[in-house]
């Protein structure tokens, strides 16, 4: 029976590592059955292969001891015998493998099969030899699981688990999520633009702007999307409000990563891991301290914030991007200012921008946010194809 049980980051592998090459062999009978079926049946069938050997995996068990003590992975010593009788190394399953999906293109794998699984699954289809399967199953799964512990630890080293995560797709990602309950951008509503205030408009109508608007209301570390904006401050290294949320959610690498950026000026911003959260990336940006009132220092840095986090995302294909309501929490900026601010920048930046983003998302966690939005975005992101006085942004 193979069972591999995770047991506090430790994988303990009891009674079975010499059956690893037995299921091996299966898997790629398995496997070798895809080979000869056609594109579209042998994804799937891959698929299902890729789910099977991804479940028999993970199954979950309690630890499993022998003789009443746990064991540690005897797989290591297993696999450099099964190494030698197989005379193959990694590196040469790897070549393979990059062959077959260079010969069969990607678009057969299982979803998500350009990740370690992925590459199993392929190179038992491949006829690599026993050993180097074990040997990509068993980096797999120490891969896997060093990440999960590494993302709760502030030893983890940050740059290694960042390029690790980076690499993966949103599907083989959501494993590291360090909390439950994330939104999926198409689970937002994109804005439909409503009959605005009785003020004149500002912009001229653009239907395939609005395409790319939605309010959230509710906690933006929930966001499953390619970057969320944190409200943060000079040093970089936390603080309260969403800045604490957000690094409460991701995990101690992302202050590790932060104190490697140095601080942050107000109204610029800085891209960095998600690490635990399920948005890829995280942009700080420091808002202006407007608890003395608001001028026009205040106005066009809190401008600079919207349209540097945008610029920041666009430099990095973060096509996706949530806003808080920067600087209207503890930095005191009045929120029926600060709205005017953020919808102008988001605005100009799409007029000129568009073709770099997907989607805009002002996440808003208070009512009255809520409601100061849904208020002003006709004013921006208008209803009517009325000629629009635009603001004197040539
Ligand atoms: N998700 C989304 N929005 C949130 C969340 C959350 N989990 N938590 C708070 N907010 C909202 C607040 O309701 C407010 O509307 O974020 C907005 C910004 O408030 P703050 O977090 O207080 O940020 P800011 O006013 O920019 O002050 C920044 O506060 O947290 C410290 O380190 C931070 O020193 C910096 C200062």
């Amino acid at each position: 029976m193979v069972v591999c049980c995770c047991y506090n980051s430790t994988v303990v592998i009891s009674d079975m590592a010499l059956q690893i090459s037995a299921r091996v062999s299966h898997v790629r009978t398995l496997l070798c059955t895809a080979g000869s079926l056609s594109g579209g049946v042998r994804g799937d069938f891959l698929q299902k292969a890729g789910v099977k050997l991804k479940h028999f995996l993970t199954r979950g068990s309690p630890q499993q001891q022998v003789g009443g003590t746990p064991v540690k992975s005897p797989v290591r010593g297993y696999m450099s015998a099964a190494t030698r009788a197989d005379r193959l190394s990694a590196s040469t399953a790897t070549a393979a493998l990059r062959r077959f999906s260079q010969a069969n293109g990607s678009p057969s794998l299982p979803r998500g099969g350009t990740g370690w699984l992925g590459k199993f699954a392929l190179g038992a289809a491949l006829g690599v030899g026993t050993a180097a399967l074990v040997r990509s199953l068993h980096t797999g799964i120490i891969t896997a699981m060093s990440v999960k512990s590494n993302l709760d630890s502030a030893e983890g080293n940050w740059k290694e688990t960042k390029d690790f995560l980076l690499s993966l797709p949103v599907e083989d990602r959501r494993r590291y999520y360090r909390t439950s309950g994330s939104v999926s951008l198409d689970d937002l509503p994109v804005w439909t633009p409503t009959a605005g205030r009785s003020e004149p408009i500002r912009y001229q109508r653009n239907e395939k702007l609005d395409l790319k608007i939605s309010v959230f209301s509710g906690d933006i570390t929930k966001l499953e999307i390619d970057a969320i904006v944190n409200a943060a401050n000079k040093t970089l290294l936390g603080g309260g409000g969403v800045d604490g949320a957000i690094h409460r959610a991701a995990g101690p690498l992302l202050k590790k990563e932060c104190a490697s950026l140095h601080g942050c000026e107000t109204g610029e911003a800085k891209i960095t891991c998600g690490y635990g959260l399920p948005a890829k990336y995280v942009i700080h940006t420091v808002g202006p301290i407007a608890q003395g009132g608001v001028g026009e220092t205040e106005r066009n840095a809190l401008r600079s914030c919207y349209r540097n986090s945008l610029q920041a995302a666009a430099d990095n294909a973060a096509r996706s991007v949530a806003f808080p309501c920067i600087s209207t929490g503890i930095y005191g900026y009045p929120p029926e200012q600060a709205v005017h601010e953020a919808l102008a920048a988001v605005r100009e930046f799409l007029d000129v921008h568009h073709d770099k983003l997907d989607r805009v998302i002002f996440c808003v966690f208070l009512p009255t946010d809520k409601e100061l939005y849904l208020q002003n975005l006709p004013l921006y992101f208008p209803a009517d194809p009325a000629e629009a006085a635009i603001k004197s942004k040539l």
